[in-house]
Order: structure tokens, then sequence, then C-alpha cells
């Protein structure tokens, strides 16, 4: 990076930043409802280096230079995940003085794993060091939410940015989206996951996305009561039919999230890949969010002995995660998932 950064503007790199893209292992629309995710960094990561300069400017690979602002309006592209994080960070009294910033990642862009959370964090990373402040993980979070709310105008919870900010390898972060606050838990070397793309991209996602939030809202007003995160299942059935599926995939996915954590510290592969297909199941049928193509990457993964397999992230294309058992043939498996879904590719392993 520290040569990259010479060679694109023509001075020494001051700060650096990185953050990883994420796998949501279960606890999917939840977090808009004050519920639970069980999500897990993965591997592939950004990296942000800064330096002070004249002006506000940018590079990342495949993407030409450019100037922005972040006290102006947003451009309208990838500029945005960057202004967006500095003008909260000025929102909250931290000023940071204008800088060039250099992006590099292995992050998958579009893949749903979360390019746009982890952009986000790596950039507060990078002008937090740069302005020599120091704020907690869940702090950071919060910011790169905010940015991505107001600055980016996309209405996303805090689980990407929270499992980018506070997720640590080789463990899943249990997400209490209520308090923001995390608990790690150890994900034993018995269980092990894939995250293959499904070959189609997300569609049409953000009106259907904001839909399903509306529909939770309107079911938590309904019951009377501040978040879905406070119903339980009989609740639900008393809801009119338009928001009543909504509400039972919410309520019965955070009920998942309990029992699949309690599956993981047990060490119990079969229960937590029941939860995963049980949680598909539900954010294909009640929640409607799944596209032809994850049905029937799920549904191979599990034919092909997954223990269990799931839509992962806000889901209408992107990723599915599987959990292999242990005496599954990984190589084998794989060969033949992909025979049967031939545009889809392995993300992660
Ligand atoms: C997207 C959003 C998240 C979350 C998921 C669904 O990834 O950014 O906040 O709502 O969808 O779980």
């Amino acid at each position: 990076m520290r040569a990259s950064f010479r060679e694109a503007f023509g001075m020494e790199g001051q700060a650096e930043g990185r953050a990883p893209a994420r796998v949501n292992l279960i606890g999917d629309h939840t977090d808009y409802a004050a519920g639970f995710c069980l999500p897990m960094p993965l591997r592939c990561e950004t990296r942000v280096t800064m330096a002070r300069a004249g002006s506000f400017e940018a590079r990342s690979e495949g993407h030409p230079a450019a100037s922005f602002d972040p006290s102006g309006p947003p451009r309208g592209d990838w500029t945005d995940y960057v202004a967006g994080p500095l003008a909260e960070l000025a929102e909250a009294g931290i000023e940071v003085p204008p800088v060039a910033v250099l992006v590099a990642s292995d992050i998958p862009q579009g893949a749903g794993i979360s390019s746009s959370a982890a952009l986000e964090v790596a950039v507060l990373r990078a002008a937090l060091a740069l302005t020599g402040t120091s704020l907690r993980d869940a702090e950071v979070a919060r910011m790169a939410q905010a940015a991505e709310n107001n600055y980016c105008g996309v209405n996303c919870g805090i689980l990407d940015q929270m499992a980018s900010a506070a997720g640590r390898p080789g463990e899943a972060l249990l997400l209490d989206c209520r308090t923001g606050e995390g608990r790690l838990v150890a994900v034993p070397p018995s269980f092990r996951f894939r995250v293959v793309h499904c070959g189609v991209a997300r569609r049409l996602a953000d009106g259907a996305y904001n839909e399903r939030r509306r529909a939770v809202e309107e079911a938590a007003a309904l019951l009377g009561i501040a978040a879905l995160r406070d119903a339980v299942p009989s609740d639900v059935e008393g809801l009119p039919p338009s928001v009543r599926r909504r509400a039972r995939h919410v309520v019965t996915e955070n009920m998942r999230v309990v029992s699949a954590v309690a599956a993981l510290e047990a060490q119990d592969v079969a229960g937590f890949g029941r939860a995963m297909s049980e949680s598909h199941r539900s954010l294909a049928e009640d929640y409607e969010v799944s596209a032809p193509a994850l049905d029937r990457l799920v549904t191979t993964m599990l034919a092909e002995g997954a223990a269990g397999a799931r839509l992962t992230g806000a889901g209408f294309g992107g990723c599915a995660v599987a959990l292999l058992p242990p005496e599954l043939d990984s190589d084998l498996w794989w060969k033949r998932v992909s025979a049967d879904n031939p545009a889809a590719w392995l993300v992660a392993d």
C-alpha cells in the first residue's frame, strides 16, 4: 500500500485503516427490528491509506481518480462511501482535514458480503488514526451506519457495519441490535462454512428492502410494542394478513439465532444446520426475499450433503452460506454443487 500510495499521489501515506467483509450465518432482516444476528468476518478486506493534502481526492483500483467534498452533497458514486464517514466524523466534532485517499480491496462488490460497510469502517479507522482519535468498535459501526443512512441514502440496519467493525477472525459475533453490543462466540474447527454466490446479482433490492422494513414497523405499531424483538409467535397470528408473514419471519428468526448460538456452543453441527435451513425457508416463504437462483443453490447444497444452507444478507440474489458436516468431502461437494449451478462461484471458505 505504501508504494501504491506514493505512486498514486506522489507523497507518503500517513494513516491506514482496514476492515473485513462479512457473512451472516443466521439472523437476517432482524437488525431493523432490534433483534439478533450472527455474522462472522471473512478473510477478504478493504484497506484505506490517507494523507493530508490540498483537497479531498480518492482513488481506487478500477475507478478513475475523483475529487469529493464531505461537506457538500453526495456525488452518487463510490466516493460517497468515503465522503459519508468523513461527514459523520465532522458531525461528531472530529474535523478531518482535506485528505488524499487510496482504497484497495479484494472484496467482490455487489455480492452481498458488505463491501460498502467494509469501506466505510476502513475510512473511519484511517481518519481516526490520522487525527489521533480513538473510538470503540460499536461507535465506529454506528457512525458507519449513519454515513450510509444519511449520506449515501441507503436505509440499512447495523448488521454489516457492526460485523465489519467488531468481528474477529474465526469467531462469530452474536449481535444484539437493541443495545448495539456484540458477544464473540468461538467457531469450532468442526464448523466448516462455505459462502457461494448464486451468480445472480441483487436486483431491485432497495425498494423491496424498504417495503419489508415498513411492514415490520407497521406490525410493531399494531401490536403496541417498540419493535418486533418484543413479540412472541402467538402475537403474530392476530395481525392482519398484509403484515402477518413478515412479522412471523422476524419473530421466529430471532428465536433461531438464539438456538443456533446454543448449537454452536454445544458443537452441534446438525442443530446449527437445521436452524439455517429453517431460516432459509422463512426468508423465502414468509419474508419473500429469495430468488430462483438462490433457492436452487440452497436446494443443491442440502441435497449434496450440507448440514444446513440459507441465503445470507438482504437476499434478492447474491450469496448463500452452507455448513458442511465434518465427514463431507468439501471438494467433491463443491464439484457437484457447481455442476448443478453453473453460474455459481465460491466466494469464501
Ligand atoms: C442488508 C442490510 C442489513 C440487514 C441485511 C438483512 O445487508 O444492510 O442492515 O438488514 O440486509 O439482514
